[in-house]
């Protein structure tokens, strides 16, 4: 029986993760290892939270004592590793966190990891889920493949950036088995709204503002979180040792045209009149270092591993406000409190 470390498995990306691996592998044991953060939910993970192969431990992935305690209690095998401070808007007013997490918290897994298995490295594999943002931005035209150097741009892309290169280092220095895939931006159930897209649809339900960074132009490639799960499931199991693979939803949008189309769907669903969200875009002051363009080369992934994203954007926007408007209380219990803070200060 594999058994498999999951962290972060309570934040968005994590717990598609975890329900996957849970539901599809009863073989092999889970075990999410997340601390909570103001962006960890075990809300998100209810429908599995019994299941016999899942395991709930709640910790820091920079407690050194208590991550080699638990590396020697369970013994996994493999690590896929995802916590991590993730938006990049409080890399730019606590920077000092992303390097504690993203970068200590990381080699703290890798150390424990070594620690155990020594130079015992038959069939285990440290998977590290990184970010094309390490790539820093292109210019109007271009993508990024697995051979671009890197060239990070914010608090949170160079922590990115800092721990994919300790993740090659132990596999180099270590023999540790290792791989990393870079993907864009995800998007889908469970985002926490602080990221552009379930923001947005908060602020549509609520007719509040729709703050808009510069002007609006900046580009990213957008990805539905289940297929960023499903290529984490076929790089996990099929990707090659010590190779990098970029995943991205071959889907580019500018902000302001997917505003537009958010807006559109959000008016249809929510019985509006056509043009009513679109009246809430508001331009505001740029984000510092803002990264003008993101866009992957799937190439690689694609050809290798035979994965490709399973629906348009459209369908997948679709879903993903059908699920938030579905989930209200999920959205209002998190919208209260803290984040009120966190809004008010970001967006004053
Ligand atoms: P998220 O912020 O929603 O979730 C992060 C999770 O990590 C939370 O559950 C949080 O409680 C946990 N965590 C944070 N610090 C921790 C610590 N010290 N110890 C234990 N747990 C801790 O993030 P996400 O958007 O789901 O991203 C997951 C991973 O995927 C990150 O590594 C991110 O860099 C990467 N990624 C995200 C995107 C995206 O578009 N969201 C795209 C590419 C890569
Ligand atoms: O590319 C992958 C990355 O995508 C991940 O590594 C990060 O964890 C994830 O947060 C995301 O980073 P971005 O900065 O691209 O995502 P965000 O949703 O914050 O912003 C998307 C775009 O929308 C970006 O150009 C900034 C803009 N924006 C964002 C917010 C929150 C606005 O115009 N207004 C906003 O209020």
């Amino acid at each position: 029986m594999k058994k498999i470390l999951i962290t972060g498995g309570a934040g968005f990306i994590g717990s598609h993760v975890v329900r996957m691996f849970v539901n599809k592998y009863p073989e092999y044991q889970i075990y999410n290892l997340d601390n909570l953060t103001y962006a960890g939910n075990l809300e998100n993970l209810t429908d599995i939270e019994n299941a016999s192969n899942y395991t709930f431990l709640k910790g820091d992935i920079t407690e050194e004592e208590y991550i080699d305690s638990i590396f020697l209690k369970y013994k996994f095998d493999s690590v896929i590793h995802l916590a991590a401070e993730s938006h990049v808007d409080r890399s730019i007013t606590d920077p000092l966190a992303f390097a504690k997490t993203n970068i200590l918290g990381t080699m703290v897994l890798l150390n424990s990891f070594k620690n155990l298995w020594k130079n015992d490295w038959e069939g285990k594999r440290f998977y590290h889920v990184s970010t094309d943002e390490v790539y820093g931005t292109l210019g109007e035209t271009g993508l990024f493949t697995e051979n671009t150097s890197y060239d990070p741009n914010s608090p949170y892309s160079a922590s990115k950036a800092s721990s994919d290169h300790f993740v090659r280092a132990y596999g180099e220095t270590y023999g540790m088995p290792f791989v990393i895939s870079n993907c864009s931006n995800n998007y889908g159930a469970n985002q926490f709204p602080e990221k552009l897209i379930p923001l947005f649809i908060n602020n549509i339900i609520h007719n509040k503002a729709l703050p808009v960074y510069g002007d609006g132009k900046y580009t990213r490639d957008w990805l539905y979180v289940v297929d960023h799960a499903n290529a984490i499931d076929l790089v996990f199991h099929k990707g090659i040792d010590k190779e990098t693979y970029n995943i991205g939803g071959f889907n580019e949008w500018q902000n302001i045209d997917l505003i537009q189309l958010l807006c559109k769907q959000m008016d249809e669903k929510l019985g509006r009149k056509k043009g009513t969200s679109a009246q809430l875009i508001t331009y505001v002051k740029d984000r510092p270092g803002h990264d003008l363009r993101y866009a992957i080369d799937a190439s690689k992934i694609h050809k290798e591993l035979g994965w490709k994203p399973s629906v348009t954007f459209e369908q997948g926007l679709a879903k993903t406000i059908d699920w938030y408007l579905e989930n209200k209380e999920w959205m209002e219990r998190i919208v209260s409190g803290e984040y009120e803070k966190y809004y008010n200060k970001q967006y004053q």
